[in-house]
C-alpha cells in the first residue's frame, strides 16, 4: 500500500531562555505556581530580529539537510502558523520558500493553530497521495511572543517561540501516516482568541489601547475542551489506524500543560515514559510543539525505524487532531 512517508525531521529553538523567575519580575506569578498548574519551567523567545519565517527557514534546512534530497526536488511547503510574518499576505510560506530557493515548490499558509502540524501533515499526505506533489516540506512554526501580552499573567507565562518541520514523501510498504482524525468546533471560537488586528477588528487606536490585538484566553474552559479532545483524537486515531493504544511506541501530545498530558496518558492506560514531554523547557509553542517534540524525539534516538507514534493536538478554533504513524 502507498503510504505518505516522514523522512527527515529538523527543528530550531531560539537562543534567549525566559525563565519562571524571570517572569516572576516582570507580572505577578511565581516560578511555583507556573511549575505545579503547567509543568513549565522556562521557554525560548525569539529575537527582535527573528521572525517565524526566519526560524522556519532554519528548521526547514535541518529537515532538508538530513534527508539527503536536493532543494529541487521539492515540489510543495506548507506552513502551519497562527503568527505569520504578516498579517494577511504574502503567506510565510512563500517568505520561505524564497529564503530556502526551493524554486520548484508551491507554498501555502495554513491556521489551525496547535492543531496546525496535523492539519498540515494530512493535507501533505493527499497531496502525495492524489500525485499533486513527490515530495512535501511541513514546516510549524511561531513567534508567540509577538501576540502574548506580556502584562497578562493567566497567558503570557504559557507560550514560547520556536519551529519544526519535515520532509514528507511517499513509499510502498507499512510505514508512513497510518491514519489521521481532524475535528473542529467553531462555536467556541471566542474562548481562545486574539480579537482585533484581522478584518472584522481592523487594528485601531482604541483596539490597541484596550489591549485586544493580543492573545486572550478562557482557560479553565480550554482545558476541560483539551482533555476531552485530546482523548478523543488519540483513540480515534489510534482505531483508526487498527491498532490498539498497547500498540503506540510514544505518544506526543500538544505541549500546553502537563496536567492535560497526563490526564490524556492515565485514560489511555499510557505509562508516563511513553508520552513526549519537553514544555518544561519550551513552553507552548502552539502549531510547532509537536513539529519539535518529534524532531527531538528523532534527534534523541527515542523514535527509531519503525516506532509506532500517535500525535494529539488541541489549539484554538476549536481545532484538535489525531495521527497515528510507523516512522
Ligand atoms: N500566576 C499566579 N496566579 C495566576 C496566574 C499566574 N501566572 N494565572 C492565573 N492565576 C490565578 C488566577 O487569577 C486564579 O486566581 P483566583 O482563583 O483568585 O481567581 C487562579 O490562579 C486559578 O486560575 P485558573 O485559570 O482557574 O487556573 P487553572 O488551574 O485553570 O490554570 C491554565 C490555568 C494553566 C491556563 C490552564 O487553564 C490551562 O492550561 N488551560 C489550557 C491551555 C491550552 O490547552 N491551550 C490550548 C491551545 S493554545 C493555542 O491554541 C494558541
Amino acid at each position: 500500500m502507498e503510504r505518505a512517508r516522514i523522512i527527515s525531521t529538523g527543528y530550531y529553538l531560539p537562543e534567549k531562555v525566559l525563565t519562571n523567575f524571570d517572569l516572576e519580575k516582570m507580572v505577578d506569578t511565581s516560578d511555583e505556581w507556573i511549575r505545579t498548574r503547567t509543568g513549565i519551567v522556562e521557554r525560548r523567545i525569539a529575537g527582535d530580529d527573528e521572525s517565524a519565517s526566519s526560524m522556519g527557514v532554519i528548521a526547514g534546512e535541518r529537515a532538508i539537510k538530513n534527508s539527503g534530497i536536493k532543494k529541487e526536488e521539492i515540489d510543495a511547503i506548507i506552513c502551519a502558523t497562527i503568527t505569520p510574518d504578516y498579517a494577511f499576505f504574502p503567506s510565510t510560506a512563500c517568505i520561505i520558500q524564497r529564503e530556502l530557493g526551493l524554486k520548484n515548490a508551491y507554498a501555502f499558509d495554513i491556521s489551525a493553530a496547535c492543531s496546525g502540524f496535523i492539519y498540515a501533515l494530512t493535507i501533505a499526505e493527499g497531496l502525495l497521495l492524489t500525485k499533486r506533489a513527490n515530495k512535501v516540506l511541513v514546516i510549524a512554526t511561531e513567534k508567540m511572543s509577538a501576540i502574548t501580552d506580556w502584562q497578562d499573567r493567566s497567558t503570557c507565562v504559557l507560550f514560547g517561540d520556536g519551529a519544526g518541520a519535515c520532509i514528507l514523501t511517499k513509499e510502498n510498504g507499512n510505514r508512513g501516516i497510518l491514519s489521521s482524525f481532524l475535528g473542529s468546533d467553531g462555536t467556541l471560537a471566542e474562548l481562545l482568541i486574539v480579537p482585533a488586528g484581522g478584518s472584522k477588528n481592523p487594528i485601531n487606536e482604541e483596539n490597541i489601547k484596550d489591549r485586544m490585538h493580543y492573545l486572550k484566553m478562557r482557560g479553565n474552559e480550554v482545558f476541560k475542551a483539551a482533555v476531552h479532545r485530546m482523548i478523543e483524537a488519540s483513540i480515534k486515531s489510534i482505531e483508526l489506524a487498527g491498532l490498539k493504544s498497547e500498540d503506540i511506541d510514544l505518544l506526543i501530545p500538544h505541549q500546553a500543560n502537563l496536567r492535560i498530558i497526563s490526564a490524556i496518558a492515565k485514560r489511555l492506560n499510557l505509562h508516563v515514559e511513553r508520552g513526549y514531554v519537553n514544555l518544561d523547557r519550551t513552553g507552548n509553542t502552539s502549531a510547532a510543539c509537536i513539529a519539535i517534540a518529534l524532531g527531538e524525539a528523532v534527534e534523541k534516538g527515542i523514535i527509531k525505524e519503525n516506532s509506532v507514534i500517535n500525535l494529539v493536538s488541541f489549539g484554538a478554533g476549536f481545532t484538535w487532531a489525531g495521527m497515528v504513524i510507523r516512522m
